[in-house]
């Protein structure tokens, strides 16, 4: 985590509170391969990286009143609120129904909390699918754990910042983004099985080529209800075939399905996306074990494609660059990662070809859309952690 954000944190806490603070570090993550698979109880292959949010917080001796104060360093807002009082979640709360979020699921386990003042602040680009949200929850829920002496552990805080997410913020999200936030490992990806929460860490270096994010600075708005959308649609084609998840229903099945004419061909599209990314998953597993860059280049194409004309969660911007990078000679994949409709590319690509890449993705994607992309530079680091305390 940047030393200056953390430094900044540190002294706003200190300038707004007159108190020594607890720090937490949580980090973003990136996704190498398992889209919209983890509320399908599928594989993932993320990984958490060296941007995220930094939690400042102490509890709240000097306030007469018992109240909580939280205080987003950028934009530079604040709010109160009081914790013997029910919390729900606020209309248009934005930042403000995380805290809340995640402090009422704690509240909801039992957790012994009193008054706190915090200050937050991060290095995510907005809106660019990196789960700031996550970094955020498991940022707030980890450093309440650390004050309060909660005992709960880190599977316990990633279900608390998951249900903050459903229940505050209205996505129906899987996992998989609080997880990688919260279990990251430097140098690695976590292959995460989203049913049974077992994971491997296997190292995501690999020699003489290198992982490029590309922000499209594009974030399209209904992203949120397009979400919840194609996980109603993939819970209730599971339901057809009297399963709990896709995860358990096969291509031949879902064929039945559609020969019978119970499921739509765009329900069945989707479905067979879910399923074949599922076993793609466990291919590209292997291939990265192996240091088999090659198969690994096919393997995200693949998925790009499927999401984006099977699952339609893409759009022409990220479309586009990965069409560029299709092209270039550089480049052994790529593809959108996270939810969609937005958000950033991840490419695989040779070394000594990065700059040319880069520059080539950027003057193009400028000349289509009049946007300025941008490269996002990242390591791929440890999760969730306490940076400092008081
Ligand atoms: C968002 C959600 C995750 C996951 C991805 C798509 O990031 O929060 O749970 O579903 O989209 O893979």
């Amino acid at each position: 985590m940047d030393p200056n954000l953390i430094n900044n944190i540190e002294s706003r806490f200190r300038s707004a509170f007159n108190l020594e603070p607890v720090i937490i570090g949580s980090p973003g993550r990136i996704n190498l391969i398992g889209e919209h698979v983890d509320y399908n109880e599928g594989l993932v292959l993320p990984a958490a990286i060296d941007k995220g949010v930094v939690v400042a917080l102490q509890r709240a001796v000097n306030n007469p009143v018992g109240l909580s104060k939280v205080i987003a360093s950028d934009p530079g807002e604040s709010f109160e609120f009081d914790l013997n009082h029910a919390l729900y979640p606020l209309e248009k709360g934005g930042w403000r129904n995380y805290v809340i979020g995640v402090v009422a699921e704690m509240q909801k386990l039992g957790c012994p909390l009193g008054p706190f003042n915090l200050v937050f602040g991060g290095n995510l680009p907005q809106g660019a699918g990196l789960s700031s949200s996550a970094a955020l929850e498991n940022g707030i829920v980890f450093g309440l754990n650390e004050l309060f002496c909660c005992n709960l552990s880190k599977e316990e805080m990633i279900l608390v910042s998951q249900r903050a997410e459903q229940n505050y913020a209205g996505v129906q999200c899987g996992i998989m983004d609080q997880f990688a936030s919260m279990f990251g490992k430097a140098e690695h990806f976590l292959f995460l099985d989203c049913r049974s929460m077992e994971y491997t860490a296997v190292n995501g270096t690999l020699n003489g080529y290198h992982w490029v994010l590309l922000n499209s600075k594009v974030s399209h708005a209904l992203a949120d209800s397009a979400y919840n959308q194609r996980r109603a649609l993939c819970e209730k084609t599971a339901a057809l075939l009297g399963k709990k998840s896709l995860r358990d229903c096969s291509l031949h099945e879902l064929q039945g399905l559609k020969k019978k004419g119970t499921l739509s061909e765009d329900a069945f599209q989707k479905a067979s996306y879910v399923v074949k990314e599922i076993e793609r998953v466990r291919r590209a597993y292997e291939a990265l074990k192996n240091k088999d860059a090659q198969s690994l280049g096919d393997y995200l194409f693949e998925t790009h494609q499927g999401l984006s004309q099977a699952y339609q969660v893409s759009c022409p911007e990220l479309n586009f660059l990965v069409a560029v990078a299709q092209a270039h000679t550089g480049v052994l994949g790529a593809r959108m990662i996270g939810g969609g409709f937005g958000g950033c590319t991840l490419n695989l690509v040779k070394e000594e070809l990065v700059t040319d890449f880069t520059e080539q993705s950027l003057e193009a994607y400028h000349r289509e859309f009049g946007i300025k992309c941008e490269v996002i530079p990242i390591h791929l680091s440890e999760g969730t952690h306490l940076i400092g305390r008081a």
